[in-house]
C-alpha cells in the first residue's frame, strides 16, 4: 500500500499530523507533498516542527497568487510526482485550493482520492472553500466525514453511501494530543495576560478583509469590543496585507486594547485560545477547536459548514452585524450566553486510526 498525501496551508498541517503518525505505525509507504501555498515560517515550518510532521518529500513552492494560478501551478507540478510515485491512494484534507488541485490531479491520473473532512457545506457559494469542497467530494472515492451533517449533504448530492465513512475529526486528534504540552506555553506571560481577562481574535475570510468597506466595518465592531475586554489579534498575512493596502493600519493601532501580534505557532495559539474568555473568529477549524475546549466562540460569519458546533458545541453564529456582535460579546462576558458544551460524536482523538483502518482494509 502506498499513500501520497498533499498539504498546502496552515490548517492542513494539523489535519495531516495524526494521519502521518498512523501511516508510520502501520508501515504504509507514504509520500508527503507540500504545495507551498503557505510558505512563511510561522504559517508553515513552525507547524511541521511542533507537530513533528516529517519534512515533506517534495515542496512545490507554488506560493501566493490568484486561485486559478495556484490551482494550475499545483497541478502542473504534482502530476509528474504522482506519475513517478504511483500511489494507490492520494489523501487530501480540508477545503483549500491545494486540496482541490491535488484531488483533480489524482483523478485525472486514475488514482483513488481520499478526502478527509468531506461533506461539509456552508451553502454559501461565494466562499472559495465551498467550491473546493463540492468539487473535491464529487471526485473522491473515500469520503471521510467529521459530523453527521456531512453524510446527509453527500447523500443529498448523489454520492453513493458505500463511499462515505463517518470517522470523527483529525484536527481534534491533534488538539487532544497536544493539549497538555500547550499548557507549558509561555504566551500568557509574554503578553501579560491572565486567564479569562482577554479574548482571542482571528480574521482572514475574503468576505471580511478583502474589501475596504467590509474590513472597516469589522474594525468598527472591534473598536466597540476592545472597550469591554482586551482583544489579542494574531494577524493573518492576508488581513495584514489588506489592512496596509486599504490604509487601515492606523485604525488598528489606535485601538488601545487591541493587541496586534504575529501569527502564533500551534502550541502558543492553543494555549491562548484555551485561556480566553471567548474567541472571535471567521475561521472554520477554530469553531471546532473551541467546542472541544469548551470556550465560547463568536463566529463572524453568516453561515457555518460545521453546524454541529452550534447545535452541540460552544459556537455562536452571529453574522457580521455590529449590534448583534456587541450584544453577544456582552452576554458572554456577563455569563448570560446560552452555551451547552457537548463534545460531538467521535471527536475522541481516534479519527486518524479509523481512517487508516478503512484505507488499509480497502487495498
Ligand atoms: C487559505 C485558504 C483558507 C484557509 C486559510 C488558512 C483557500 C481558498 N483558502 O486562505 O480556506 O482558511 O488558508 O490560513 O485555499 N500569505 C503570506 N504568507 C503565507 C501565506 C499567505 O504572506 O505563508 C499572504 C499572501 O499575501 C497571500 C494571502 O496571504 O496572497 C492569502 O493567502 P492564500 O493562500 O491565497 O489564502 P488564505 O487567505 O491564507
Amino acid at each position: 500500500m502506498k499513500i501520497l498525501s498533499v498539504v498546502g496551508t496552515r490548517p492542513n498541517f494539523m489535519k495531516i499530523a495524526p494521519l502521518v503518525e498512523e501511516f508510520e505505525k502501520h508501515n504504509v509507504g507514504h509520500v508527503l507533498v507540500h504545495t507551498g501555498q503557505h510558505y512563511d515560517r510561522e504559517m508553515s515550518k513552525l507547524f511541521f516542527d511542533e507537530l513533528e510532521i516529517p519534512k515533506p518529500d517534495a515542496d512545490l513552492g507554488v506560493g501566493s497568487g490568484t486561485r486559478d494560478e495556484q490551482i494550475k501551478s499545483i497541478k502542473e507540478k504534482l502530476e509528474p510526482i504522482m506519475n513517478k510515485e504511483k500511489p494507490d491512494v492520494v489523501v487530501v484534507v480540508g477545503d483549500v485550493n491545494s486540496t482541490l488541485a491535488a484531488a483533480q490531479t489524482a483523478n485525472k491520473l486514475g488514482i483513488k482520492v481520499a478526502h478527509v473532512e468531506a461533506g461539509l457545506r456552508s451553502f454559501d457559494n461565494t466562499m472559495p472553500e465551498e467550491f473546493n469542497r463540492i468539487e473535491t467530494d464529487k471526485i473522491s472515492d473515500f469520503l471521510f466525514t467529521t459530523e453527521k451533517s456531512g453524510n446527509s449533504n453527500l447523500l443529498e448530492g448523489g454520492i453513493s453511501k458505500d463511499k462515505i465513512f463517518f470517522v470523527g475529526n483529525v484536527m481534534i486528534d491533534t488538539l487532544l494530543r497536544h493539549k497538555r504540552k500547550a499548557r507549558q506555553s509561555k504566551i500568557l506571560e509574554k503578553l501579560y495576560l491572565g486567564k479569562n481577562d482577554y479574548c482571542t481574535l482571528t480574521l482572514h475570510r475574503p468576505s471580511n478583509v478583502d474589501s475596504k468597506k467590509d474590513f472597516e466595518y469589522i474594525l468598527s465592531i472591534l473598536g466597540k469590543i476592545q472597550e469591554k475586554i482586551k482583544v489579542i489579534f494574531p494577524i493573518h498575512p492576508r488581513a495584514r496585507k489588506n489592512a496596509t493596502l486599504y490604509g487601515l493600519d492606523y485604525k488598528i493601532k489606535n485601538m488601545k486594547s487591541l493587541v496586534l501580534i504575529e501569527p502564533l505557532g500551534y502550541l502558543d495559539f492553543l494555549c491562548l485560545m484555551s485561556n480566553s474568555k471567548f474567541v472571535l473568529t471567521d475561521s472554520g477549524g477554530i469553531q471546532e477547536e473551541t467546542t472541544v475546549l469548551g470556550v465560547p466562540c463568536i463566529t463572524l460569519r453568516k453561515s457555518t459548514e460545521r453546524p454541529v458546533t452550534v447545535e452541540q458545541g460552544t459556537n455562536l453564529l452571529v453574522s457580521v452585524d455590529k449590534d448583534k456582535v456587541v450584544e453577544k460579546v456582552i452576554s458572554v462576558i456577563d455569563g448570560r450566553a446560552d452555551l451547552n458544551g457537548k463534545i460531538p460524536e467521535l471527536w475522541d482523538g481516534r479519527a486518524a486510526r479509523r481512517i487508516t483502518k478503512i484505507l488499509l482494509g480497502n487495498r
